[in-house]
């Protein structure tokens, strides 16, 4: 196997990135997947300072955006074009998982779990994937989760949302894929990172989590390197609307 043959499938030079979500746990690392195969990448997110410490590392840049506020999602719409124009790679890995009982889960979580999980998406999408398929290239990696096609406890309004990610992977790929856009979702199963450490703290719950997969334990960040190069690059040129588990098997078992 030649290093051109591996170049020529994988690598990312002068492709442009937005990676939603890019500060913090698997959506940084996917980011760094991206920067390490040769992209720019703007990473994004709320909170400054993780997104700039994430920029800094990856030699990328970053936008503040709050993805739950609509007005938002279009400001930094805007402003990804302004500065590079239309991205050539987006990553939608930003999502909040608020853990309610379902009966008590409040129409006001439902909505802001809504807009930034799956309503973000959707904007982004239909903002960059038109000029993606004006140019005849353009990757969308959407990230689900195993509550795409199974209830967990406490997380009602996310499994919703995350279903609802898998619906709109395989409606992005239709309305774009002739044009040259690959759409495609991730589906992680239990990765330790910020969002999931109220569940980290119970080593009994994490134990059986990791007994459920096949390979015998729970997920890394970092795990999500090799999917999101293989999806983001020219490897992947015949692959769209699907959602792949990255779960070490837990899917399955
Ligand atoms: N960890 C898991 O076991 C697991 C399993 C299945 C799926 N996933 C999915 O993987 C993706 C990444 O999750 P993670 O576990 O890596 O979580 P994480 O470490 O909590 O990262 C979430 C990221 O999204 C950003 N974010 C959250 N709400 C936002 C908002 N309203 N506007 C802008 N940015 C926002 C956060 O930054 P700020 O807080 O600064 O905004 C952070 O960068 C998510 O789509 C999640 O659903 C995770």
């Amino acid at each position: 196997m030649t290093s051109e043959f591996l170049h020529g499938l994988f690598s990312l030079t002068g492709r442009r990135a937005v990676v939603t979500g890019g500060s913090s746990g698997i959506g940084r690392e996917m980011a760094a997947a991206l920067a390490h195969a040769g992209a720019g990448v703007t990473v994004v997110a709320r909170r400054e300072g993780p997104l700039r410490e994430a920029a800094t590392a990856l030699r990328g840049d970053w936008i503040r955006a709050d993805l739950a506020d609509r007005v938002q999602v279009h400001a930094l719409a805007d402003e990804v074009v302004d500065r590079h124009g239309v991205p050539d790679i987006l990553v939608n890995a930003a999502a909040v998982n608020p853990r309610p009982p379902m009966g008590e889960l409040t129409e006001d979580d439902w909505d802001r779990t809504m807009r930034a999980n799956l309503d973000a998406p959707f904007l982004l999408g239909q903002r960059f994937a038109p000029g993606m398929a004006d140019r005849g290239w353009g990757r969308i990696i959407n990230v689900a989760s195993q509550q795409a096609v199974r209830a967990f406890g406490n997380s009602g309004a996310y499994g919703a949302s995350k279903a609802g990610i898998t619906g709109l992977t395989r409606s992005q790929a239709e309305a774009w894929s002739a044009r040259g856009v690959r759409v495609n979702a991730v589906a992680p199963g239990f990765v330790q990172t910020p969002l999931t450490e109220a569940v980290f703290d119970n080593p009994a719950k994490i134990a059986a989590l990791a007994g459920r997969t096949m390979v015998g334990r729970n997920g890394l960040a970092t795990d999500f390197h090799g999917i999101t190069v293989f999806l983001a690059s020219a490897a992947a040129e015949y692959v769209t609307g699907q959602t792949i588990f990255v779960d070490g098997g837990f899917s399955v078992s």
